[in-house]
């Protein structure tokens, strides 16, 4: 039963701040503590939870460059879960990470610290497949994959469940795929059905049934510093996330980890996907 998940996809614009952000809250909602850790220089996830990105003493780049320690870098937000910032200065730790010894698990070693302090800790990944995300795959027990349901949906994924293999097998054996989340989804159009099943086939339980719709509350609350629930509690996509936090709540309460896989076969007898993971 992992708690610490990184949040991934080296596609970019995906939902993976949207689903950080929102699933926060959420969880928040269902009285779970929760970190936050912005881990992308982008620092959308910082400027979506209504902290000043240009404006933070103390960051993630701090945390993985000079292991200061976690606690000093966190702050509290206004729905309930606490931050670890990031801003531009992140990407040098990118580069400065490559001469460092025990690179890739900078951040494993600084949430051992205080991850008894949470009931849930989220990464925020960068679109890519970097020292940064690598980081977050070695301090993770699971990685939420967030997706759209578009034609190259499945063929983009191969590269992302290389990486969580290799983490797999050279530094955090139990690094689990927690779950893919369909985003953004519209089940009007019929590739979004197509893709769907495909996804359903290669990854059977782990596909979590909720969707998150697309909803322009979701898209709009950001610029207010907000997650949807506080921006418009009643909106679809407020109700989503609610929604995928109960699904991954009641899941850990059941015991029920993500790596049961009932179902990873294939009906046209190519090597499944979510055989590698
Ligand atoms: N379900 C949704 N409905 C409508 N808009 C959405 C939804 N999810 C995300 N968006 C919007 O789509 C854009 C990309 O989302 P987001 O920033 O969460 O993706 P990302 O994967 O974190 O991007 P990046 O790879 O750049 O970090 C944003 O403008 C966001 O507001
Ligand atoms: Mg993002």
């Amino acid at each position: 039963m992992s708690k610490i998940f990184a949040v991934a996809n080296q596609k970019g614009g995906v939902g993976k701040t949207t689903t950080c952000v929102n699933l926060s809250a959420s969880l928040v909602a269902n009285k779970r503590r929760v970190l936050l850790i912005d881990l992308d220089p982008q620092g959308n996830a910082t400027m979506g939870s209504g902290v000043d990105k240009s404006e933070l003493q103390l960051s993630s780049y701090d945390v993985l460059a000079s292991l200061l320690p976690p606690r000093k870098a966190i702050v509290p937000t206004a729905s309930g879960y606490d931050l670890m910032p990031a801003n531009i200065d992140l990407s040098a730790a990118e580069v400065e990470l490559l001469e460092m010894d025990g690179r890739e698990s900078r951040l494993r070693q600084a949430l051992e610290q205080i991850s008894e302090d949470y009931d849930y800790i989220i990464i925020d990944c960068p679109p890519s497949l970097n020292m940064l995300t690598v980081n977050a795959l070695c301090a993770a027990g699971g990685v939420l994959i967030p997706m759209q349901c578009e034609y190259y949906a499945l063929e983009g994924l191969s590269s992302l469940i290389d990486t969580i293999t290799q983490v797999q097998q050279a530094a955090n054996p139990n690094l689990k795929i927690e779950g893919i989340l369909r985003t953004m989804y519209d089940p009007r159009n019929s590739l979004t059905g197509d893709v769907s099943e495909q996804l359903s086939e290669y990854f059977g339980d782990r596909l979590y049934r909720t969707c998150i719709p697309r909803n322009v509350r979701l898209a709009e609350a950001p610029s207010f510093g907000k997650p949807a629930l506080d921006y418009d509690r009643n909106s679809k996509g407020a109700i989503a996330y609610l929604a995928l936090a109960g699904e991954i709540t009641r899941r850990h309460a059941a015991g029920q980890s993500s790596n049961q896989n009932s179902s990873n076969h294939n009906s046209n007898g190519s090597r499944p996907v979510a055989e590698a993971v």
